[in-house]
């Protein structure tokens, strides 16, 4: 470990803690007198734990109370040090910080090496960040109490949970961190989610009502800015939306849908420009990611942090996939989150043995303009977000966090095909 944190402990020890003056007293008890800490040199891990130990003695506290305290009253000091550095991107707040943890922050303050080892991160939503932390250090108290000082310098409350825990004899602990604060779990960060949606071009549904009738097109998103977007849709839409003041939305890679209201709209023109958007209760038009079985075998192919996996589809939605590992494949617990590379091929109607030319069941069937026919194949990037081993072989669930639009719309239509079967019975699944 860096010197830079022994130093940090010193600090704590002299200053931070009730009583203060401990440094002297715990390097004595750690039988490290008169040791000093260079900030860029490295030093053994278990200096470090002495030195908390000895601090817990004497405070009649546990080391887990110290490392936590400890974490809290150096937060202030990182983000000093993030900041001087250039690291810090304004506006950041704590999930900020973790999302960018090993893209942007200890890569650079630790440039031997290339990621934090013992970390990982992934923002699962605006209001939510989870972390996997398997560092032999044991210092996840120490992380707890990172987060609490960023969250006490930036007001803003949090939700700290960590339901599995390497003190409590796990391989590692998993956290997730939370805005406790419904206001800011609601808003939408405008350029994140339609940067999203204008580089994968997603295509938008609206939902309006006018003169009691529902009224729901697809449409897209013309330009954004930080506070607004300018989306592009049927008349008819837009003039539901200026007769009503505000519309539903619902994008894709979006689990929940979005409520905005209507700025301006200009119905002959199929524009409107939307503002305050913030997120819907629950999903709208059934676009919440509903997981489908594939209707044939689908062997999916990845490579998790260069190690290269097979398997086979369980389930998909238009946020991820599920699949059972193939032959002696094994994923361990310390690859969680990890960035994963993949493709599978998902088979479209007309594909079918003794199909012609996309008739369904015998009879002809007339395609739609767009609609996609036989093996069509997926590129997708994302994050392995569980692991399951229910005795059988081992499932893993993949959340998709880049996809290109040819894939994104592949996947979008396979499972509105699959639903659409599954609404209509089992005489029509294919
Ligand atoms: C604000 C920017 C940040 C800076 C400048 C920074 C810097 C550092 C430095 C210099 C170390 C010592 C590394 C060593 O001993 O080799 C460290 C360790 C650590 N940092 Fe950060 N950090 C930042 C943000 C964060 C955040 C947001 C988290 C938590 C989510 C975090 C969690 C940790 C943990 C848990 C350790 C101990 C390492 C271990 O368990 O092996 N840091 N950080």
């Amino acid at each position: 470990m860096r010197g830079i944190l022994f130093m940090a402990l010193q600090d704590f020890l002299e200053s931070g803690l009730e009583p203060g003056g401990l440094w002297e007293p715990a390097a004595v008890a750690a039988g490290l007198q008169g040791r000093e800490y260079d900030p860029e040199e490295e030093y053994p891990d278990e200096e470090m734990e002495q030195l908390i130990l000895a601090a817990a003695r004497m405070t009649r506290g546990s080391r887990e109370k110290i490392l936590e305290s400890f974490g809290r009253h150096i937060a202030p000091g990182l983000l000093d040090m993030g900041a001087s550095l250039g690291l810090l991107q304004e506006g950041w707040t704590t999930l900020d910080l973790v999302e960018h943890l090993n893209t942007a922050l200890h890569p650079a303050v630790m440039p031997e090496v290339e990621e934090s080892p013992g970390i990982r991160t992934l923002r699962l939503s605006l209001g939510e960040v989870a972390i996997a932390y398997f560092s032999k250090r044991r210092m996840c108290f120490f992380l707890k109490g990172l987060l609490q000082g960023f969250a006490d310098h930036f007001a803003q409350p949090l939700v700290i949970r960590e339901p599995v825990c390497q003190i409590q004899g796990a391989p590692f602990c998993r956290i997730s961190v939370i805005l406790d604060d419904p206001e800011l779990l609601r808003r939408i960060d405008i350029p994140r989610e339609f940067g999203r949606i204008a580089r994968e071009k997603e295509e938008l549904k609206f939902f309006n009502q006018l003169r009691g009738a529902p009224v729901a097109f697809s449409g897209w998103v013309v330009s954004f800015t930080a506070d607004e977007v300018v989306v592009h849709c049927h008349p008819d839409q837009i003039a539901a939306m200026l007769d009503e003041g505000r519309t539903t939305i619902a994008a894709p890679h979006m689990a929940l849908g979005m409520i905005a209201a209507v700025k301006e709209a200009t119905p002959s023109q199929g524009q409107a420009v939307l503002h305050r958007l913030v997120l819907a209760d629950g999903p709208v038009g059934r676009r919440e990611n509903d997981r489908v079985a594939p209707h044939r075998p689908v062997i999916v192919q990845c490579l998790v942090d260069e190690r290269s996996i097979k398997g086979e589809l369980i389930n998909i939605s238009t946020g991820g996939v599920s699949f059972r590992l193939a032959g002696e494949d094994v994923l361990d617990d310390s690859l969680l989150f990890a960035n994963v590379s993949g493709e599978l091929t998902l088979h479209f109607v007309g594909e079918r043995k003794g199909d012609k030319g996309g008739s369904g069941a015998g009879g002809i069937r007339w395609m739609e303009a767009g609609e996609l026919i036989g093996p069509q194949r997926v590129v997708f990037g994302g994050n392995l977000l569980e692991l399951q081993d229910d005795g059988n072989r081992p499932m893993a669930r993949v959340v998709f966090s880049r996809m290109d639009p040819s894939s994104r719309r592949i996947v979008d239509h396979y499972v509105h095909q699959r639903l659409v079967e599954a609404q209509s019975g089992p005489g029509e699944s294919r």
